[in-house]
């Protein structure tokens, strides 16, 4: 708490010590790391009851019937719900995201069939499992990338099982393909991956007057409130979500349902309702990244120059589509990376299946299709015995230059150039020789690099907007409302250094709230490597208002004294908002199709170089080392940077070696953190980020966004730097033990004969 002081003058230029690109610790990190900040989960309330939920144990099946008489009369059970009890039985507006609770058909094990409310959760969880379903099971769709035929078999929704396509090209690919010197292609498996957020999903519900008030941690405040909207018939502005700063996401709170639960359970009981999902439930019930198999085949001359980028793509979404079209977008428009190339093309399709639902995740459809040209690059580099830094040099779009698929303007603060040669100057790939040199028994040695972009926001064309809202007070206190959300990221820390920047003013006059929609004004998601970018922007908005203000009152009188000034002369509060901006110019998209592309006007980029050891006998992987080069244009807070890029690379490093969600015939095999392998600190090598000087012209003091682009050049560098060590190109990961063993012994014989 600071008290009034009377000795901050009211000055309108920049601090002494700037704010913005000082590593500040997050506002909450001491709390954060002695555990006294609680999960969301952690609330309680008096009167409160205890939720759980009944899931489907088939694939795909009718539901005969739901029996739940049983549950219903154990001793201390409140409520029990099925679909019929929810007044719009829908995940939104379109039947494709699925019902609420199971309406006649459960598409996936885990699916959602009967809500519980109970005195406590022992007993919640007793009446559910008392819950009797009949099922008549139906032909199980196994999955678009295990078994492409399958896709027109069984349908599992009206219009098929096809829930997008998109295909776009430039030039004339088959003719490059045709003419060019050397074709290099990659068919690759990516497997679906779980976010794995330390808080599993939960919190709490309270019914009052008609409204609703959830604590969740939530990625996407504004859809859930129009969720639990659609689902209770309520006015939007009637649900209010508060979110936590602890808890994790990375894609998995986007449209997560549990909001939707907790809401139907206060509204039906009266009653404060809290739910917490258990690692298990999340595990198999949970959204994941979506599985993709793609085939990459890249056209090259003998000078290394592209002549031709032609992808095609399969996803698998699941039982439901929820981001699944616009996750292919994402992979349709990052299929070209940062390359330049006179033809292009992109084929990609979307489709259900009885396997995990898939959803956002962090990266959002660019690690699959990057995966496979970032290999291509690196194996073509081999072929043609170029430096692959130097390969992919040679074909790199420049600042202002135009996207190879879309012909669109990539922006004045694309740094693709800038971002590979700090990657590749670094002693890790120059000495990448005396590296392999280095290889001793069975353990060979090899580097790999890879580079990728990831465009920030949601796309041109759909309306992306951040707001912030700021009053001051009499005592010369300034509190601002922001968005988007937090979600362990310290966001508030630097909206807070933008604003002490932009005020001219000490950061401890100003608080930053977030995560309440009550008073934060809309600001869409904590999603698309948006939230510094935007929300820093609308904050840097409203801070330049009051500024204004400051400086017509007078610069140098006391604070306190022009702030009671403000308040008198009802100037005290302000809004702002930030659209992020469309392209300037589409190129071959029709205008009228810009939403349906969404292409970016702001793009990150990251490259790595990865330092690996892999035993020739076992196809054990041992990583010595990850270089991290990542532009994110002006850093806000270098430390919360870094933080991300390491962040980025460990999930890297686990969707290339470790992490698989695995499902046979429509069944789970994998049913928790006992067999879903993700990176432990003894798996994570030393991580040096660098941060690659850059300026966005259209963020906040030069800021962009980055979360997301460093997750997706792991992967290729790591298969890059084993095709260096043994000859052996891995193309479908997660790079097992047992697949690299496999795919070494297949080589080895083929050297035999
Ligand atoms: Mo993120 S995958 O844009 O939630």
């Amino acid at each position: 708490m600071t008290t009034p002081d009377t000795t901050h003058a009211a000055r309108t230029s920049t601090p002494a010590v700037p704010m913005v690109g000082r590593s500040v610790p997050a506002d909450d990190a001491g709390a954060i790391v002695s555990g006294a900040l609680s999960y969301v989960t952690d609330r309680r309330a008096s009167g409160m009851v205890w939720a759980a939920v009944h899931r489907s144990v088939h694939p795909h099946a009718h539901l005969r019937s739901v029996d739940t008489s049983r549950a219903v009369a154990e001793s201390g059970v409140i409520a029990v719900l099925t679909g019929v009890d929810v007044p719009n039985n829908h995940l939104g507006s379109d039947p494709a995201n699925g019902p609420v609770l199971a309406d006649q058909v459960v598409r996936q094990v885990g699916e959602a069939i009967a809500l519980v409310a109970a005195v406590d959760e022992a007993t919640a969880r007793r009446a559910a499992a008392l819950i009797q379903v009949e099922y008549e099971p139906l032909p199980v769709v196994s999955g678009p990338v295990t078994a492409p035929d399958e896709v027109a078999s069984v349908s599992l929704h009206p219009g098929g099982n096809v829930a997008g396509t998109i295909g776009f090209r430039s030039g004339d690919v088959d003719a490059a393909l045709g003419t060019a010197e050397l074709v290099v292609e990659m068919d690759t498996v990516t497997s679906a991956q779980e976010h794995v957020a330390i808080e599993t999903p939960g919190g709490m519900a309270e019914w009052d007057l008609g409204k609703v008030t959830i604590w969740c941690g939530s990625q996407n405040p504004g859809l859930h409130r129009r969720l639990v909207a659609h689902a209770l018939g309520l006015d939007a502005d009637d649900v209010r979500l508060i979110s936590n700063p602890v808890g994790g996401a990375f894609g998995s709170r986007n449209d997560d349902p549990v909001p939707v639960y907790l809401a139907l359970l206060a509204w039906h009981t009266r009653r404060p309702v809290h739910l917490h999902l258990s690692r298990e439930e999340t595990t198999v019930a949970g959204p994941k990244r979506h599985p993709y198999r793609t085939r990459v085949r890249i056209a090259v001359d003998g000078a290394g120059m592209l002549s031709a980028i032609d992808s095609r793509a399969i996803a698998d979404t699941g039982p439901y589509v929820t981001s699944g079209r616009y996750v292919l977008k994402t992979s349709a428009e990052m299929s070209v990376g940062p390359y330049a190339t006179p033809n292009a093309r992109f084929d990609g399709t979307v489709a259900y299946s009885n396997n995990a639902n898939a959803g956002a995740f962090r990266g959002f459809g660019v690690p699959q299709v990057a995966f496979g040209l970032e290999l291509a690059m690196s194996r073509a580099a081999e072929r043609l015995r170029l430096d692959p830094a130097e390969l992919r040099r040679r074909n790199l779009l420049r600042a202002g230059g135009r996207h190879s698929l879309y012909g669109h303007p990539v922006g004045h603060g694309f740094r693709a150039v800038e971002t590979l040669d700090a990657a590749a100057e670094h002693p890790f790939w120059r000495e990448r020789e005396a590296w392999a040199a280095g290889s001793v028994g069975p353990w060979r040695r090899g580097t790999g690099i890879a580079l990728a972009i990831k465009g920030v926001g949601m796309g041109s064309g759909r309306g992306d907007i951040a707001r912030a809202r700021l009053i001051v007070a009499t005592d010369g206190q300034i509190n601002i409302w922001a968005g988007p959300n937090h979600t362990g990221q310290a966001i508030e820390t630097s909206y807070r250094q933008v604003a002490a920047d932009v005020l001219g003013l000490p950061a401890d006059r100003i608080r930053v709230h977030v995560g309440d929609t009550e008073l934060v004004p809309e600001s869409g998601a904590t999603a698309a490597s948006r939230s510094m970018y935007a929300g820093g922007a609308a904050v840097e908005r409203v801070c330049a208002q009051l500024r204004a203000a400051l400086d017509e009152a007078g610069a140098g009188r006391p604070l306190q004294e022009v702030a009671a000034e403000l308040v008198a002369a009802g100037r005290a509060e302000y809004e702002a908002e930030f659209p992020l901006p469309d392209v300037a110019d589409p190129g071959r998209i029709p205008p009228e199709a810009l939403a349906e592309y969404a292409p970016h006007a702001v793009y990150g980029c990251s490259a790595q170089v990865v330092r690996l050891e892999v035993n020739r006998l076992t196809g054990e992987v041992r990583l010595h080392g990850v270089v991290c080069a990542v532009d994110a244009g002006v850093a806000i807070n270098p430390g919360a940077t870094i933080g991300q890029a390491e962040g980025g690379v460990a999930q890297g490093i686990g969707f290339a070696l470790f992490e698989e969600y695995r499902v046979h015939e429509g069944r789970p095999v994998t049913t928790g953190l006992e067999n879903y392998l993700v990176p432990t600190a003894v798996d994570t090598p030393p991580i040096e980020t660098i941060l690659v000087p850059g300026y966005e012209g259209t963020g906040p003091f030069g800021a962009k966004g980055m979360s997301e682009v460093v997750v997706v050049p792991t992967a290729p560098a790591i298969a890059a730097a084993i095709g260096a060590a043994t000859g052996v190109w891995p193309q479908h990961l997660p790079v097992t033990p047992e697949r690299l063993w496999t795919a070494l012994r297949a080589a080895d014989g083929v050297v035999a004969a």
